[in-house]
């Protein structure tokens, strides 16, 4: 029976996970929690920081928890201007996900990041299994949450499943402070003012992955046998790798007023510290990823979600309207 928690469900990551689990396993079946306050529309929400360990036993134990999508965390640039908040939320938080997992067995998903990674690895097709040097507090605590995840696998048995997700570019909540937003940020102002000046250089070339093969690499680890599950610290997963110069360019055929210019500041020197091209050959192997949208597909889809309604509304009460929320006493 799954009666899944996610943490951190109002990021970028969780507002489209949240969907994506409703739709599969049921809309009662998904706790969203945050720190933030629920809003008017907020449906099986709780007001959770993952660092008070007596509030996750909690709601754990008010809603039966059984599987546990840990997405709370701080990313790198944000990181950077608070290394300690950083370090308290990723790790004091993903320790407390792992203990409650291990008394309670539950089953955990926990992101890790391109940003383990440092100057020292290899830069094109990036093994499963090398060099992790990270420059950023971010890159630490993943790194520690990779190391915790395997060691609470190996010692306690807790089933806990790990990817290294690359940028991800999506529409539907902003991205939260990390160095691949420069992404999304791109897409956006090319659609809105046509002009962009971006943080990294133009030859910075960086993995990437849209939020659909995001959403799908997720739910194919978590629902995959375990006995395929050979990485219990994290796997390696790709979709594509381009540059910001080629993402311009790729806009520019869309939008060719679009103009972009450089200026780097310090997420240049987080960006020159990551990998360019990851090989994810064992998660292919162990569970069958591969990924379904390629920078042009990207761009097409980003566009044309992200762009105004191309014709006026005639009756102004004819605009969509979000359906009242749902009603329910007893979820479970
Ligand atoms: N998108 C993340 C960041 O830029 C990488 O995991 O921090």
């Amino acid at each position: 029976m799954n009666r899944i928690l996610v943490t951190g469900a109002r990021g970028q990551l969780g507002s489209d996970l949240v969907m994506a689990l409703r739709h599969r396993f049921g809309a009662t079946r998904v706790i969203e929690s945050g720190r933030s306050a629920p809003s008017e529309n907020s449906f099986l929400y709780e007001v959770l920081d993952v660092t008070d360990h007596n509030r996750l036993q909690a709601v754990v134990d008010q809603y039966q928890i059984d599987t546990i999508y840990h997405l709370a965390s701080l990313l790198s640039a944000r990181g950077e201007h608070n290394p300690d908040q950083c370090w308290h939320i990723n790790i004091n938080g993903l320790r407390n996900v792992l203990e409650i997992a291990r008394s309670h067995h539950i089953k955990v998903f926990f992101p890790s990041s391109i940003a383990v990674f440092g100057p020292h690895t290899p830069k094109l097709d990036t093994p499963q299994i090398t060099v992790e040097d990270p420059s950023t507090m971010y890159g630490v605590t993943k790194v520690t949450g990779e190391l915790l995840c395997h060691y609470y696998a190996d010692r306690w048995g807790v089933d806990v499943r790990s990817l290294r997700l690359p940028g991800i570019i999506s529409y539907s909540a902003p991205p939260g402070g990390g160095t691949t937003d420069f992404a999304i940020e791109m897409l956006k102002a090319a659609i809105n003012h046509r002009t962009y000046t971006c943080f990294v250089r133009p030859e910075t070339r960086l993995p990437m992955m849209y939020m659909p093969d995001a959403i799908a690499a997720i739910l194919m680890l978590m629902q995959a046998d375990p006995a395929t599950i050979t990485i219990r610290s994290s796997y390696n997963v790709a979709a594509v790798s381009f540059s910001a110069a080629e993402l311009a360019t790729e806009i520019q055929n869309h939008l060719p007023d679009f103009k972009c210019d450089y200026q780097p500041d310090f997420r240049q020197a987080i960006a020159d510290s990551w990998p360019s091209v990851i090989d994810d050959a064992r998660a292919r192997a162990d569970w069958g990823w591969k990924p379904t949208y390629d920078l042009p597909a990207i761009v097409k889809d980003m566009v044309s979600k992200l762009s105004p309604t191309p014709y006026p509304l005639l009756h102004p009460e004819a605009q969509p309207c979000s359906p009242p929320p749902l009603q329910l006493s007893n979820p479970f």
